[in-house]
């Protein structure tokens, strides 16, 4: 069985961690054979490479690659749908000769099922058409907040003048999110998938004793990661306990290419500053080794303010054994219980955080009882020693969906 993946970009977020972790689970089968089709170049390709994959590089236009829903944001809707028709229409004759080029490559190809893991590529396996190949969403966002998306997906999930084309199934990474996408797209059967890491590279560490603690914030620069409630709370905490032992860190980058929906470092850098705890905080920019970095850590923080469709790091920290205090709200809060593996904090409420953080910086035997919890969770619930088994019982879903639409439009 050949199975193509398919990805927007190749550097490496949490979606393309967790398409890593797939990969690897798959690897391990007999019979099966992967192929990876990335849009961009990144340290993805020579990851998927490692593995035995072969990846192809097919550049996607660069107007295509800035395209997303911020013009949404601070506009109108009118003017938002003004400003995105005018970015679609200088993608056109790009995307025309991409989408030929793409085609070709997946027929060349000859796949069994087709992997989408991103919201670009969703919308290229619905544009090319490919007749009877199962192809399957990975759902990792909720796109009923992104009601452009929303409506664009919609549209191309029923399949493009009803032919037979459309997408087959869909993984959801959460109960949130899978109920988020059966509303946004009704057609599509969504079948849950928890994310899962690799328990043996995200292990703890012997316990070590340092004067200072050590927390910090484990993020991509996306603006609802809640980098700027973090820094809040940390001035918040850094006036009312200025003798406070304690050291924080900001870990990750901008990352994606997608207009104004970053933060700069030197934006996040400016806002420590206006708060005053420029000596208080540490920027450590995108790391490779990430499971050294949470075991480093003595408190790992969770700040999105907006609901988190999963919440990669949370497990990834709670894996390492690490107390983790999570902004509870999307598929974020079904990864954890309050107080025993992980500790919730309403989002974007920087007072609220600064609570929760003083707290376990206060109680040192909390944090051990949760960090020995949370490990314990995440070795049941998200281990990859499971993945290979649930992903092939999708495929499995989605050939049978596929024969019986074939059946039914005879
Ligand atoms: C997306 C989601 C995040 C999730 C990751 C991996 O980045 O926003 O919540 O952890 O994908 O599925």
């Amino acid at each position: 069985m050949k199975i193509v993946f398919l990805n927007p970009v190749g550097v490496i977020g949490g979606a393309e961690r967790v398409l890593l972790t797939m990969l690897t689970a798959l690897n391990t089968q007999p019979n099966i054979q992967l192929h990876l089709i990335v849009g961009t170049d990144g340290a993805l390709i020579e990851q998927a490479e490692k593995l035995g994959v072969q990846v192809t590089l097919l550049k996607l236009p660069e107007e295509f690659n800035q395209l997303g829903d911020s013009a949404f944001k601070g506009n109108s809707k009118t003017i938002a749908i003004f400003i995105l028709l005018l970015r679609v229409v200088k993608t056109l004759p790009s995307i025309g000769k991409y989408l030929r080029e793409f085609k070709r490559s997946l027929r060349e190809l000859k796949p069994d099922l087709i992997h989408s893991n991103g919201i670009k590529t969703h919308v290229l396996t619905a544009l090319v058409g490919i007749k009877d190949v199962p192809i399957v969403w990975h759902i990792h966002d909720f796109y009923g907040s992104r009601p452009l998306i929303a409506q664009v997906l919609k549209w191309l999930s029923v399949g493009v003048a009803r032919r037979r084309h459309r997408a087959t199934l869909g993984i959801a990474i959460s109960q949130a999110v899978a109920q988020d996408a059966r509303n946004t797209l009704p057609c599509l059967p969504i079948e849950v998938i928890y994310n899962a890491i690799d328990v043996n590279y995200f292990s703890p560490a012997p316990l070590s004793l340092h004067l200072t603690l050590r927390v910090g914030l484990v993020a991509t620069f996306a603006r609802w990661k809640g980098h700027d409630i973090f820094l809040k709370a940390i001035g918040n905490i850094v006036r009312s306990h200025p003798h406070l032992n304690v050291h924080f860190y900001i870990i990750g980058g901008a990352i994606y290419q997608t207009r104004g929906s970053q933060f700069s470092e030197q934006e996040l850098k400016n806002l420590a500053s206006d708060i005053g705890i420029t000596d208080k905080v540490d920027f450590l920019g995108f790391q490779q080794d990430i499971a050294e970095i949470y075991r480093w850590l003595d408190i790992v923080v969770h700040a999105s303010t907006e609901p988190e469709p999963f919440g990669l790091a949370i497990i990834e920290a709670m894996a390492c054994g690490k107390p983790v205090i999570v902004s509870q709200a999307g598929g974020a809060t079904e990864l954890f219980t309050h107080n025993y593996d992980a500790v919730g904090v309403p989002p974007g409420e920087p007072i609220a955080l600064a609570a929760a953080i003083l707290d376990l910086l206060d109680k040192t035997e909390k944090r051990q009882i949760i960090s020995v919890n949370a490990r314990l969770t995440a070795t049941e619930r998200f281990s990859h020693e499971r993945l290979h088994q649930q992903i092939l019982e999708v495929y499995t879903h989605a050939n049978t969906f596929l024969r019986q639409k074939k059946s039914m439009n005879k």
